[in-house]
């Protein structure tokens, strides 16, 4: 119980309590602005809101996604990054029948703690020949994105003879029986052709090299000037150390290359597009 002070007026003479008249209801914001009146009558029209709200959303959807339409303006031209030498693109064929990206994902965050552990974050440039992207957000194993380079390819046979002789407590499944399967450049031309159709620049002559680019990557005696002036960069050595060409050489190919095609000594990014 208080008690009646006399020093404190009664409502209806607080200047500080909002009154209600004319039905109005009390707001904070001054009311019987147009505005505001109209307002009202969509919050109580469940079907009006529900429109409006709809319509709201469209522009908001239209003004994010309708730009992406238009890729070239999106990601910026990086130097290095190439299409996949046709061994590297048959190796990627390997990594997503195998289902690799179930456990491994292809993206590094702009995020310290990935990038002290994976390495420059990626950029949209470097996955701009993939088809499907392996991106991913899932990862029972690490991040791969730039995984190039950084084991020997002894250390890959190894590994995907058996994890846990390389990595003792890895729960990594067996990929022992790549090193028995042999492959050949027979479907070459029609993979690189299947990329070319979805947007990746391959050339007439990438095609119908496609076959011999596909073995001498492989083979150090052979002449793969022509592979390199195509594909610059592209790494040409015996990947599983066996005479016969496997899947195992080309999932080493293709391992090899991640991540390394951009120079990150002469690279600037560009944040003004
Ligand atoms: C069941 C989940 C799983 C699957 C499927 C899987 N991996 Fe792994 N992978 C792992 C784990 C866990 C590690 C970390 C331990 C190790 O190095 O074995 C790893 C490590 C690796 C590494 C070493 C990465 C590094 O930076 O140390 C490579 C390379 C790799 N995996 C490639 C592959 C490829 C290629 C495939 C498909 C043929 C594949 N993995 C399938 C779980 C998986």
């Amino acid at each position: 119980m208080t008690k009646h002070n006399d020093s404190i007026a009664p409502p209806q003479d607080d200047p500080k309590v909002v009154q209600l008249g004319d039905g109005g209801i009390p707001n904070e914001l001054p009311q019987h602005t147009t505005l505001l009146d109209r307002h009202g009558t969509i919050e109580r029209n469940a079907s009006l809101l529900l429109v409006f709200s709809f319509l709201v959303v469209t522009i908001g959807g239209i003004v994010e996604i309708a730009p992406l339409f238009w890729l070239e303006n999106t990601i910026e031209d990086v130097e290095g990054v190439r299409p996949y030498s046709p061994l590297e693109l048959t190796g990627r064929d390997i990594y997503i029948r195998e289902g690799c990206y179930v456990c491994h994902s292809q993206m590094i965050r702009p995020m310290r703690d990935e990038v002290e552990r994976y390495g420059h974050y990626s950029l949209a440039a470097e996955s701009m020949y993939d088809h499907p992207f392996q991106w991913g957000s899932k990862r029972t194993g690490p991040d791969l994105a730039r995984v190039g380079g950084r084991y020997s390819d002894e250390w890959h046979v190894d590994h995907f003879i058996n994890p846990q002789s390389v990595v003792p407590e890895s729960i990594m499944p067996k990929y022992d029986y790549l090193l028995r399967t042999s492959i050949d450049a027979e479907y070459i031309e029609d993979l690189l052709q299947t990329h070319a159709f979805v947007g990746v620049p391959y050339t007439d002559e990438m095609i119908d090299t496609a076959a011999a680019d596909f073995r001498v990557q492989v083979d150090p005696f052979g002449d793969w000037d022509g592979l390199l002036e195509r594909y610059p960069g592209a790494q040409v050595r015996n990947f599983d150390g066996q005479p016969q060409l496997t899947e195992m050489d080309a999932l080493i190919a293709y391992l090899q290359m991640l991540g390394t095609t951009v120079d990150f000594s002469t690279f600037i990014a560009d944040a003004s597009r």
